[in-house]
């Protein structure tokens, strides 16, 4: 009773579709069904996400689930997808995988607190230069060039 709303079900996405021809981004999908139910109700997008493991212990990790739900609905939807990827190399793979993008969390809350805005910024700066870095030393030189026979050139 003290937590979220258990009420909240698919029909409320419907709802929301009707009501508004913003772009609809839904977050925490994890199971290629619910990627294609969101598909099927016009989302614009779906970031595949555990909330940052903060949820459930012992979710399936985005990683994880990004294969099987990149292959239910690439191509037909926006994938993002968040929750440790932390590094360069976690874009790198994340992007192999079928995600669009990636969305940062915690990282730049910690570079907030360490040196304020310069350090939200640099700590962004930083997962950017990694995923540069990584992209060249791997024989790339395009993001939209990864797919998965990519993470071989990974080592
Ligand atoms: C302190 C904190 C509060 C959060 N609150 C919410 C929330 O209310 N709703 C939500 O969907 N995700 C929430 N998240 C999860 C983030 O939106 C995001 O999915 C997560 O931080 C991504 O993982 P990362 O931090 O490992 O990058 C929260 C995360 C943190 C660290």
């Amino acid at each position: 009773d003290i937590y979220s709303r258990p009420s909240l079900n698919w029909d409320d996405i419907a709802t929301l579709r009707d009501k508004t021809s913003l772009p609809i981004v839904l977050k925490g999908i994890l199971h290629p069904d619910d990627a294609r139910r969101a598909v099927d109700l016009g989302v614009e997008g779906i970031i595949v996400s555990n909330h940052g493991g903060r949820q459930v212990d012992g979710s399936i990790s985005s990683t994880d689930a990004l294969v099987d739900v990149a292959d239910a609905v690439a191509g037909q939807v926006t994938i993002l997808a968040d929750s440790g990827f932390y590094t360069g190399s976690d874009v790198f793979k994340a992007l192999a995988l079928g995600a669009d993008a990636v969305c940062i969390g915690r990282p730049h809350m910690y570079g907030l607190a360490l040196n304020g805005a310069a350090g939200a910024r640099d700590a962004v700066a930083n997962i950017i230069a990694e995923l540069d870095l990584t992209l060249g030393l791997s024989g790339h030189t395009d993001v939209a060039g990864l797919d998965r026979s990519a993470l071989k050139d990974l080592g």
